[in-house]
């Protein structure tokens, strides 16, 4: 299908978007944080805060380290859980007219069942990113999200609660051969495979020797991340013949176009929020006047 007359609209699943670009979970809260920031709606939509089946305090402080080349986090997959973010955050949405998918996780596949279950009957949300690729908690998704087996089972149980939303499930880095996870994720019946999420790194306090966070191993995200993004986005478009969503260290226009010509038909915008929140506007605004520029079919066709 070739572009034309500046639409830039992108079919994932069987959902459609106005636009290709995104805000990458966990940057942009539950909708409302950067309402008065950034105008969402003009956004192909938002990723929401990965939520958990109950409420997370998430890790002990410092949970954010900058560095020149990004930041490395340990925030630990704080969330309000999933009732109050069904009752208090999805009617928000609404609201904002923002176009969002929500972002799930879980410990076990009873947890999964249980969260697919509760929005199979909900309206005013898009779809689901499945999260199976967290590196700052423990015995959760990242272990999970390493075993092919057990992605394609959530990602079905997940699916066939969903049939008409769309599906996404988002990957790692942090793994040899991203190809093996992104075809059971295809298996299972995602719509489109989520990548990357952060690259596991760590750093240390010169004053005490000892490492900065809590758990030692950090999420590594920003522009030093970009070239494996980008290679991993490659990888998964070569791989499989769903779509792509490219996620990390996009911090301009040109880096955006990059991951269309890695193979994403879509793009999340994460770290870069916080110094240019006017980013995620502009790769929109840019791909509206070179339509020719976005990518409108999964693959590596
Ligand atoms: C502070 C922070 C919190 C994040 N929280 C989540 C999260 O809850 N769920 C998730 O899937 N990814 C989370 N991420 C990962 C981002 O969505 C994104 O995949 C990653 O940061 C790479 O993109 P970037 O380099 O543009 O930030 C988080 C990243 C940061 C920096």
């Amino acid at each position: 299908m070739s572009a034309s007359n500046n639409d830039i609209s992108v079919k994932i699943g069987p959902v459609a978007f106005k636009n290709p670009v995104f805000l990458a979970s966990g940057i942009c809260g539950y909708g409302e944080e950067y309402a008065s920031i950034i105008p969402q709606k003009k956004l192909g939509g938002i990723v929401t805060k990965t939520i958990t089946l109950e409420p997370r305090a998430g890790n002990p402080p410092p949970r954010i380290r900058e560095l020149p080349t990004g930041a490395l986090n340990s925030i630990g997959l704080e969330n309000v859980g999933l009732d109050a973010y069904i009752r208090e955050k999805l009617p928000l949405l609404k609201d904002l007219e923002v176009d969002a998918v929500v972002s799930i996780t879980a410990e076990t596949e009873d947890e999964f069942t249980r969260i697919a279950e509760a929005f199979a009957p909900l309206e005013g949300y898009r779809g689901i990113e499945l999260n199976l690729s967290c590196p700052n908690v423990e015995g959760t998704a990242l272990d999970h999200g390493r075993d092919p087996a057990y992605v394609e089972k959530i990602t079905s149980i997940v699916k066939e609660r969903i049939p008409k939303k769309t599906l996404w499930v988002k990957i790692t880095p942090n793994l040899a051969d991203v190809g093996l996870v992104a075809r059971a994720a295809e298996a299972g019946g995602a719509d489109a495979i989520s990548a990357v999420n952060t690259v596991i790194g760590t750093d240390f306090d010169l004053s005490t020797g000892k490492p900065i966070f809590a758990r030692v191993g950090a999420g590594y995200s920003g522009p030093g991340i970009l070239p494996i993004a980008l290679f991993k986005v490659w990888e998964v478009a070569h791989s499989v013949s769903i779509p792509v969503v490219g996620i990390g260290g996009i911090s301009s226009v040109e880096d955006a176009r990059k991951f269309f010509l890695a193979g994403a038909i879509a793009v999340q915008v994460g770290t870069a929020l916080y110094s240019d929140p006017e980013l995620p506007i502009r790769i929109v605004e840019a791909l509206r006047a070179h339509p020719e520029w976005a990518r409108r079919e999964g693959g590596s066709t």
